[in-house]
């Protein structure tokens, strides 16, 4: 399966025009932005082109993402040179403990991974994660339930980090489509 996800996305990131501009950090971030350190080291999961790796690197941290895709890590190392881009599966990665300041992880459910990012923030790391919520199915059937939030899952999902900031809603996605999401910003105490 991951191998499949890998050949999808690497067709998605060469080819869909959606991928072809440059873009932007995602608003939930930026929103954030009051809370983010300004050094530090962070990890941006499934990271794609890096826009939001690439907010962090300006704001000074240093930054590594990790996405399957090879052309996604290609594009987003040639676009951010100082972003330390890795080709890894999720599924199988290592998340050293108590190592990051900022953990992101922006429309990609992996649900293990969630207790493994809370050890692996320093007290003080903030976790901001935003994806789409079952609703999306309304518009998307074609998209598997698994990879989808339940209402009020992502909420009830870090009770042992402080949550700063979230929400649930429609909120316009980067193509100018809206989209129903979850939104956690949140800190290790
Ligand atoms: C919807 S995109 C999100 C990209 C980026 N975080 C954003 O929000 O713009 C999902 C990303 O997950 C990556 N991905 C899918 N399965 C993966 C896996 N098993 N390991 C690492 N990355 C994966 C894809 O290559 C793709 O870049």
């Amino acid at each position: 399966m991951p191998i499949e996800d890998a050949q999808r996305w690497d067709q998605r990131y060469s080819s869909d025009k959606r991928f072809e501009e440059k873009g932007g950090p995602h608003p939930f971030l930026v929103e954030n932005a009051y809370y983010l350190p300004t050094r530090g080291l962070g990890l941006d999961v499934a990271m794609g082109l890096g826009n939001d790796s690439a907010f962090l690197i300006q704001r000074g941290l240093r930054m590594i993402g990790v996405d399957i895709s090879g052309v996604a890590v290609r594009r987003a190392k040639a676009a951010h040179p100082e972003l330390m881009a890795v080709q890894a599966d999720l599924t199988r990665f290592y998340l050293p403990p108590e190592r990051f300041d900022v953990i992101l992880n922006f429309f990609y459910l992996q649900r293990d991974l969630w207790p493994r990012y809370v050890r692996s923030l320093r007290p003080g790391g903030l976790l901001i994660l935003e994806t789409l919520l079952v609703d999306i199915r309304e518009m998307r059937p074609d998209i598997d339930p698994q990879y989808l939030l339940q209402p009020g899952e992502l909420a009830g999902a870090f009770p042992d980090l402080e949550t700063l900031t979230y929400k649930e809603g429609w909120s316009e996605g980067a193509h100018g489509h809206p989209r129903p999401v979850a939104s956690l910003c949140a800190r290790k105490p």
